[in-house]
Parts: C-alpha cells; structure tokens; sequence
C-alpha cells in the first residue's frame, strides 16, 4: 500500500478504543461507501438554544463534530469530505455571530494542521474567498499551501459559498474567455462549466449529501454538483451528530439504487 493510501481498516491495537460502528468499517471493506460526501451542518443554534446557551457555543460544538467526522471519513477510506461552513446568506447574520463563526475557523485551522499532516489531508476553500477578512484568508491559504500535495482525503470547506453565485461566476468567467476570442461558445459542455466553478478542487461530485436537524432543504449548496447525489435528512443537530449517526447514513446509502437515470440491473 502506497504510503499515503487511505487505511481503510484500523490496525488492530486501534480497534479496543475504536468510536467507528463496525458497520461502517464493514462497508467500507465492501466498498459501499460515497467517495464524495457532503454535509450541511444545520442545528448549531437550535442546540444552543435548548440548552440556554449562546449560539456560538453550539457552533463551537458543531466544531468538535467537524473534527470527529473529518478523522472517521478518513480512518474509513472516504476521498472527498466536502462540508457547508458558511454561506454568502450567513453573513445577513449578526455581526458578533460571524465573528464568532470565522474566529472558530481560525482556530479549527491552527490546532488541526498537525493532523492533516500526518493523516495525509488536502485542505481546500470553495466559495467567493474574497468576501473573508484578511487574516482569515491567510490562515487558510498558510494551510491550503502547506497541505496541497496530499492524497489520502481531501476535505473542502466551503466558506462564503452558495451554489448561484457559483454558477453566475462560472458563466462571467467563461464568457470573458468567449469573449477574450479565447474559448468558442460551441465548446461550452459540461466539462468546461464544472471546470470554471470554485468547486473544480473537488474533482468528483458527491454521491452523498446529508442535512442535519430535520431541515428538507439544499439551501444553495453544490447546486450543479449534487445533480445525482443521493440525499439524507438526519434528525440530530449538528452537534449530536457523531460516529453512531453518521454511520447510521452510510448504511442508508449502501442501500439506495443508484441508477442515474438508468434502469436498475436485472
Ligand atoms: C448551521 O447551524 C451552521 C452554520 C451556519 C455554521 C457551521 C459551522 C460549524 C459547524 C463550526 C465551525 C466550522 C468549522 C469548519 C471549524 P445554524 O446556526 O443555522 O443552526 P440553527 O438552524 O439551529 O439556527
């Protein structure tokens, strides 16, 4: 196995303590799990709220989350885990709500980089990056660099992301090139659009999207991308949603019929 291979299955030492349902290294053995999965982490601040708390405590616990989900996609072998952080529409929120919310990237971005190095995971930022404060934006550039040539997991946050605004940008800047005598309106195909979106990092779209919360809404994420995603809606806030439930939705998705328009196999 190359050295920065997923390890799919934990070594045995690592199993006594392992918080990873058995399930979901069953599936992963039996290569039923989505390459791509994407989460709209939703019920931060219903969470908060049921327990008397700030918002941003639960947006701080929605953090933890984030990290138990991030290192089980990657004990499991799961290429892509691309995650809704904040959105162009969250920044109509209050002003010390977006603080709080970018000061927990920062600090998300400071205490994991040294697990994304040593378990080998490509950060990438998907979304209109420009609209982020400065610092914000070279804290996470100094981790996208330092982080570019990893193989084993990429895990994308998309952050001042929405899927229109995506899809107006990748038109602007497909037409400057027609218009640039670069690129010749004919040649515009799939290919090219999905080439010209910030989610082009990503590679592949994803074969699974879950919602957390009980919201039934996509909420302007992968708009494009999610065209044949499966879907599922969970229950838990964001913050209750760990191992056991995520989990509980790979075993849902290694039972869906994916048949991409198609009839299934006889
Ligand atoms: C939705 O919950 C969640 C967000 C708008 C932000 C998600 C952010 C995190 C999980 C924490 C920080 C992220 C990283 C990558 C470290 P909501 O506030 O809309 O919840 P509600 O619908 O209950 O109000």
């Amino acid at each position: 196995m190359a050295a920065d291979a997923p390890q799919a299955f934990p070594a045995a030492a690592d199993q006594a303590e392992d918080v990873i349902p058995q399930k979901a290294w069953l599936l992963s053995r039996q290569g039923k799990l989505p390459r791509h999965l994407a989460i709209i982490m939703d019920g931060n601040g219903r969470w908060a709220q049921r327990r008397d708390l700030p918002r941003s405590e639960g947006h701080r616990a929605g953090a933890a989350s984030v990290r138990a989900l991030t290192r089980m996609s990657r004990r499991l072998g799961i290429e892509t885990l691309t995650l809704y952080a904040f959105s162009e529409q969250n920044w109509s929120r209050p002003a010390a709500e977006v603080q709080a919310l970018l000061t927990l990237l920062v600090e998300f971005l400071s205490s994991e980089l040294q697990e994304l190095h040593s378990s080998q995971i490509r950060l990438v930022a998907v979304g209109n990056l420009q609209r982020l404060p400065l610092p914000v934006r070279m804290a996470l550039q100094r981790v996208v660099d330092a982080t570019r040539d990893y193989r084993a997991m990429t895990l994308a946050l998309c952050l001042s992301y929405g899927g229109r605004e995506d899809l107006v940008q990748a038109a602007r800047a497909l037409a400057t090139q027609v218009a640039a005598g670069k690129l010749r309106a004919d040649a515009i195909d799939e290919a090219a659009l999905s080439q010209a979106l910030w989610t082009a990092p990503l590679r592949q779209p994803p074969d699974l999207v879950i919602r957390t919360s009980g919201e039934q809404r996509l909420s302007n994420f992968l708009l494009w991308d999610a065209a044949y995603a499966e879907f599922i809606f969970a229950q838990r806030d964001w913050p209750d949603f760990r191992e056991a439930e995520l989990a509980d939705c790979l075993e849902e998705f290694a039972n869906r019929d994916r048949r991409f328009g198609a009839v299934s196999a006889p």
